[in-house]
């Protein structure tokens, strides 16, 4: 099925997610509730985005199943070492009043190296004593991949900020080298301008679709999962419905094309939760 991406672990993850940042309060707990009632089974969230209590309350209060959903979560630095990250995962869980999350990211890899790889190390031992299903990291560099695969440790995913505009190559063919799947946040590039772009707004009038569809269709043909932020019912709705159709390769080549070359709006090197 198109709407899951296998990870490397055999877990399967639906290819789109909610992404919570920046709600809070009331207004995530909504939008995470009407999310789930549309078809959503992923929900993104972190520690750093102030919402993990209203996320956490709006999937307790569904009456969908715990089981049917995947629920990430990611942690500031302070979770960084091997004790820390178990501490830190205990609190998530309790803010959120869940009993396992389906993953767990570093949120970012600063600002010591060796604690992040530690903090991976615990992550492992978490999911290794049937705790949490699966982790992962965010805005890792592949400097940073690589200290943690030397490490003898493999991640499911690695979340970082893709869009038409910020593509970076280098980091997604490092990704790819480890056979990483890559999350793309912001995948809208924040409504960003290039949905205006021809290249985008042909081919939504080809395949009677939205700007915003064809660059989440962009990303799942480029082998990227996509967490998409919307508190509007109407956008939510359009945001999952990307399972009926195909962009060509040459279609996503164009859309590559976009391309400005610009890194990440935050480079991991300077910041960091
Ligand atoms: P809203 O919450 O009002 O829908 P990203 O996930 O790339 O950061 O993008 C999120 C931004 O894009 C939000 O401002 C969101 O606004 C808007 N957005 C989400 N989905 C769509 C869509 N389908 N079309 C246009 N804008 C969207």
């Amino acid at each position: 099925q198109d709407a899951t991406i296998q990870l490397t672990d055999h877990l399967a993850i639906p290819a789109i997610g909610l992404g919570t940042w920046p709600m809070e309060g009331d207004e995530a707990y909504d939008a995470v509730l009407r999310a789930i009632d549309k078809g959503y089974r992923h929900i993104d969230t972190a520690t750093n985005y102030n919402n993990e209590d209203a996320v956490g309350r709006a999937i307790v209060d569904t009456d969908t199943d715990r089981d049917d959903l995947w629920v990430t979560s990611k942690f500031n630095r302070d979770g960084h070492g091997r004790d820390e990250v178990k501490q830190a995962y205990a609190a998530s869980l309790q803010r959120m009043g869940l009993d396992y999350l389906d993953s767990y990211l570093v949120h970012w890899p600063n600002p010591d190296q060796h604690k992040f790889v530690a903090a991976c190390e615990g992550l492992q031992e978490l999911v290794d004593d049937g705790k949490l299903r699966s982790w992962g990291v965010s805005n890792f560099k592949p400097a940073h991949l690589d200290a943690v695969y030397a490490a003898g440790l493999t991640p499911v995913m690695n979340q970082v900020q893709i869009d038409p505009h910020h593509l970076q190559p280098a980091q997604l063919a490092h990704n790819a080298k480890y056979e990483l799947i890559t999350a793309a946040y912001s995948p809208l590039g924040r409504a960003g301008e290039f949905l205006d772009d021809p290249a985008v707004t042909t081919l939504a009038e080809a395949y009677d679709k939205t700007p915003a569809q064809i660059v989440l269709r962009w990303h799942l043909d480029s082998g990227r999962i996509a967490v998409p932020k919307s508190a509007d019912d109407t956008r939510q709705r359009q945001n999952l419905e990307v399972f009926d159709f195909h962009l060509t390769p040459a279609e996503v080549a164009a859309i590559d094309a976009l391309d400005t070359g610009a890194g990440p709006r935050l480079d991991a090197d300077e910041f960091g939760h």
